[in-house]
């Protein structure tokens, strides 16, 4: 394949600056609402998986020993300046580089719609929580409406081109639910186009 045919349909990377000024807009417009429902109560070690500018790591509690990861240099660069005490890894979901068993809370904040394989991606948040370690995530979904998730599949291959690989219509509850966890829940927003799901590691 030619370097052209090559980069044909490849996501394009969002530039930092830019996805932290669109992501700090709707932060305002009710996002960080969520994301403070996201690091309600996580304590001990938890890892931030796609961290990317740290918007979310102001949320997680206090005492909290926070490691937030992304592959993208730049995001997390800016995670580093929001966030100091944050210890910063550059990693892909799919191949984490910590020990089974390191931490006692994952989560991730708009990241399983982004990632290239969501199954190894959660296959690793399990491996690296100790047992009965939770995993919580906040996530947009394929919509529950038949016609809006239709035009989300329509649209996807174009809006991931220019979202940095976004999918609008993954069903990553039911990802999730096939991923290994107990006692997995979703909490419905915004009609069920939004969830925040938990689930744990089995002891
Ligand atoms: C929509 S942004 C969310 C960033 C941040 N979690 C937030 O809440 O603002 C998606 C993030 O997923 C990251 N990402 C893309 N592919 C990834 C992968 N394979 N593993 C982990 N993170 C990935 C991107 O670099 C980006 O920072």
């Amino acid at each position: 394949m030619d370097d052209h045919a090559a980069r044909r349909g490849r996501p394009r990377r969002v530039s930092p600056r830019l996805y932290d000024g669109v992501a700090g807009a709707l932060d305002r417009m009710g996002l960080a609402r969520l994301r403070a429902d996201l690091s309600r109560g996580l304590r001990g070690d938890v890892l931030e998986v796609g961290a990317g500018t740290g918007r979310q790591l102001p949320h997680h509690p206090p005492g909290t020993r926070v490691t937030a990861t992304d592959p993208d240099a730049g995001a997390l660069a800016l995670a580093a300046r929001r966030s100091p005490a944050t210890r910063t890894v550059m990693a892909a979901a799919e191949a984490l580089p910590f020990d089974d068993g390191s931490f006692d809370w994952v989560v991730c904040a708009l990241v399983l719609c982004t990632v290239r394989e969501p199954a190894t991606a959660l296959a690793e948040m399990r491996r690296v929580l100790r047992p009965g370690g939770r995993l919580r995530a906040l996530e947009h979904v394929r919509s529950p409406n038949r016609a809006l998730a239709r035009a989300e599949e329509i649209v996807t291959p174009l809006w991931g081109t220019v979202a940095g690989g976004c999918h609008l219509d993954r069903a990553t509850g039911e990802t999730l639910a096939a991923a290994g966890f107990s006692g997995v829940t979703a909490r419905p927003h915004l009609g069920g186009n939004v969830l925040l799901l938990e689930a744990a590691r089995p002891l």
